[in-house]
């Protein structure tokens, strides 16, 4: 595999149609397992295949890119120019392992045609799958590009099981449809939801997972290293069992604006033959760059709690005053009073600082602290929301010292409502404001449409924004965590401070209608494969009702679930999103949110099945305790942990948070119960998990 081999195009004379083009060049995994064929058809297109143990992952598929000042599809002659083998690892800063392992084999080829027009494809096939990505090197009578389109498809094998959300230029907080390939037409719900920039005809979003209806075969689809390019979703053609690029445009139809030289994203497959590898996979991460970020001492994994969780609950706002029907665009609120229904205020913050310190809490998001909340979803104006102007009633300064005063961090919220434009002319002083006053952390939001020229989220434009207000924000020391923006491609093994992103439907839908349970049980494949979420866990009291101010909505969750999110979607920044006085209302339980840490040595999944259930181990970054969360869909099951993965003649203490006898997440979520046991490497527990339920495990080391 070291050495370069030139390999002239042999097919062109024999192949006739997709089924006998000859194959012209074969790269495997370093386990052998894993193959790559790749060549041209009579017409010079290139195609590819995906084999597993010689059984089709992926059939003959087309690649190629189109361009206002090219089009690479056919007529292509397809050279190798080099092949290479790694075996290297590296630590990430935080993340579910200590060491991760980048093992593969690579092979760059070249497609050129007789103009002299030509791209190189760079495959990295990896035991758990591969990545490719296309290399336009500079060549002649070519500069700029206008992309219009890249050819990329993945033709099944099967009927496959999808697990879909639809394709949406602007949102990727929906449901998913889980349905055969073959009738995902009629399963695919039309969701009202941004229906602006839902793509047209029936296409998906990345990650996404398919399962194979016959033999064991699980693969996800998606994308590493989303710089400087469009993100993409799929076209799904069930007739033709055929997915196919789909990039997002900006408002005129262009995908991307380059120039040469540029390379585009990964196109990455995880293919496992099981569930929890592919849980375990890091091939997205391992596509990306290394840390970026030179000293990193700074970067904290951490927990956090909010003023956030009242605006859900009904009755509170964002906003100070109300008076914004009145008075689009107020800047004088010095002339206004409190609406008296306002929680990011002085005394309610230091009532969040005291628990927070009183529970070992690091860190405290106050969202609502700024001006700009009285109109910021219909009146959008530049300097809309000004970043360093506290509201009347929160006092900044005094706040941040009180919280310093008891180790406790703020937390800075940066709601943008779409204007990013106006957010990068205030960038430098939003992040000079934050230093000054002892901020390290800013959880940003992107709510509504896209300006400048209501550009869509995952678009070029958007995806150069998100990475540079990352980047901006490292050269500050500055922890961000993105709600709205477009999904993660492992960018976070280059920029670590970006702990979090949502980008999925999170917590917050607890209180517009809930999450079905099997929705957790299945983003760990999807979504999470991309990098953490902020997810939002920790919620007590899923029934919003209770607080009497008109929301009904019911989370669909008990609440020994909800302990176990912590291990089942881990993330470097992870919320405890409920009110302090309903944390108070069940201290036992939670004493297990003071205990569960944020930041992972090793990690074990010891069973699952996508949207059905997983059961995860967890060794603490910081102490020789080990920590395990299961969870279930819909219907309750009995889970098996086998500790034989704690180290060989060592005792330790289990405590046990698991649902009640009598638990179900629609009539008694809340019964739990706890108990406490000496296990070793040799005890296998059988754990009971209610409806919507599920369970944590403390192991504690004697
Ligand atoms: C949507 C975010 O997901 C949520 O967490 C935030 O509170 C609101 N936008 C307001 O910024
Ligand atoms: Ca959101």
């Amino acid at each position: 595999m070291k050495n370069s081999i030139r390999f002239f195009c042999a097919s062109s004379l024999l192949a006739v149609s997709l089924s006998c083009i000859a194959s012209d060049f074969r790269l495997v995994s370093p386990d052998g397992e894993l193959a790559f064929e790749i060549g041209v058809d009579s017409q010079g297109k290139p195609f590819y295949s995906v084999n597993l143990k010689n059984l089709p992952v992926i059939s003959n598929s087309a690649l190629g890119l189109k361009a206002d000042e090219f089009v690479i599809a056919d007529g292509l002659e397809m050279n190798v120019v080099a092949t290479d083998s790694v075996d290297s690892s590296w630590s990430p800063v935080w993340g579910e392992f200590e060491s991760v392992r980048n093992h593969y084999n690579e092979a760059l080829l070249n497609f050129c045609d007789r103009n002299g027009l030509q791209f190189n494809l760079r495959v990295r096939l990896f035991d758990d799958g591969l990545g490719f990505r296309y290399e336009v090197p500079e060549q002649k009578n070519v500069n700029y590009v206008t992309l219009r389109d890249e050819l990329t498809e993945f033709n099944l094998p099967a009927d496959m099981t999808m697990y879909v959300i639809p394709g949406d230029y602007d949102s990727d907080e929906f449901l998913y449809t889980i349905s055969p390939l073959s009738r995902l037409r009629e399963a695919m719900p039309n969701p009202k939801h941004s229906e602006s920039s839902r793509i047209l005809g029936l296409a998906v979003q990345t990650p996404m997972l398919m399962k194979h209806p016959s033999r064991p075969l699980y693969v996800n689809i998606h994308e590493a290293a989303l710089v400087g390019y469009p993100a993409m979703a799929l076209d799904v053609n069930p007739e033709s069992m055929s997915l196919s690029s789909h990039l997002t445009p900006d408002k005129t139809g262009v995908k991307a604006y380059l120039q040469v030289p540029f390379v585009s994203p990964w196109r990455t497959l995880i293919i496992t033959e099981n569930a929890p590898d592919m849980l375990a996979s890091q091939l997205i991460y391992n596509l990306n760059e290394p840390c970026a970020i030179e000293d990193t001492s700074w970067i904290k994994p951490q927990k956090f709690m909010g003023v956030w969780w009242e605006m859900f609950t009904g009755g509170k706002t964002w906003a100070y005053s109300d008076k914004y029907n009145a008075k689009p665009g107020i800047t004088d609120y010095a002339a206004l009073s409190s609406n008296g229904r306002h929680p990011a205020n002085t005394a309610n913050v230091k009532r969040y600082i005291d628990f927070a310190a009183a529970n070992n809490i690091p860190a405290l998001l106050v969202e609502g602290w700024n001006e700009g909340w009285e109109d910021w979803a219909g009146y959008k104006k530049n300097r809309q929301f000004i970043f360093d102007k506290p509201y009347p009633d929160f006092a900044l300064d005094s706040l941040v010292q009180y919280a310093a005063d008891r180790n406790v961090k703020l937390i800075m919220h940066h709601e943008t409502a779409g204007n990013a434009a106006d957010y990068e002319r205030q960038l430098d002083d939003a992040f000079r404001f934050m230093k000054k006053h002892g901020y390290d952390a800013v959880k940003t939001g992107y709510v509504g449409h896209i300006i400048p020229r209501s550009e869509y989220h995952s678009s070029q434009w958007m995806v150069d924004h998100y990475n540079h207000v990352v980047s901006k924000a490292a050269d500050y020391g500055i922890m961000v965590d993105s709600h709205e923006a477009v999904r993660p491609t492992g960018m976070m093994r280059t920029y670590p401070n970006w702990v979090a992103q949502e980008s999925a439907r999170g917590g917050e839908y607890e209180s517009f209608g809930g999450n079905p349970p099997y929705h957790t049980a299945l983003i760990p494949f999807t979504r999470l494969k991309g990098g953490p979420m902020d997810y939002t866990p920790g919620l007590f009291e899923p029934d919003l009702a209770k607080y009497g101010k008109g929301n009904t909505s019911r989370g669909l969750t008990t609440l020994a679930r909800q302990l176990a999110l912590y291990l089942t979607m881990p993330s470097p920044l992870q919320m405890l999103c409920d009110l302090p006085e309903n944390y108070q209302r069940f201290p036992d339980a939670f004493q297990f949110l003071k205990d569960v840490p944020v930041e992972w040595s090793d990690s074990r999944y010891l069973e699952a099945e996508p949207a059905e259930y997983i059961t995860v181990a967890r060794k603490d970054k910081n102490s020789a305790d080990w920590y395990v969360g299961s969870i279930t869909d819909d219907q309750p099951r009995t889970a098996t942990v086998d500790l034989s993965f704690l180290p060989k003649g060592e005792s330790y203490e289990a405590t046990i948070y698991q649902d009640g006898d009598d638990a179900d997440f629609r009539t008694n979520p809340q019964s739990y119960k706890i108990s406490s046991r000496k296990v070793n490497e040799k005890t296998k527990l059988k754990i009971k998990v209610a409806p919507g339920g599920g369970f944590a495990i403390r192991l504690k080391k004697n």
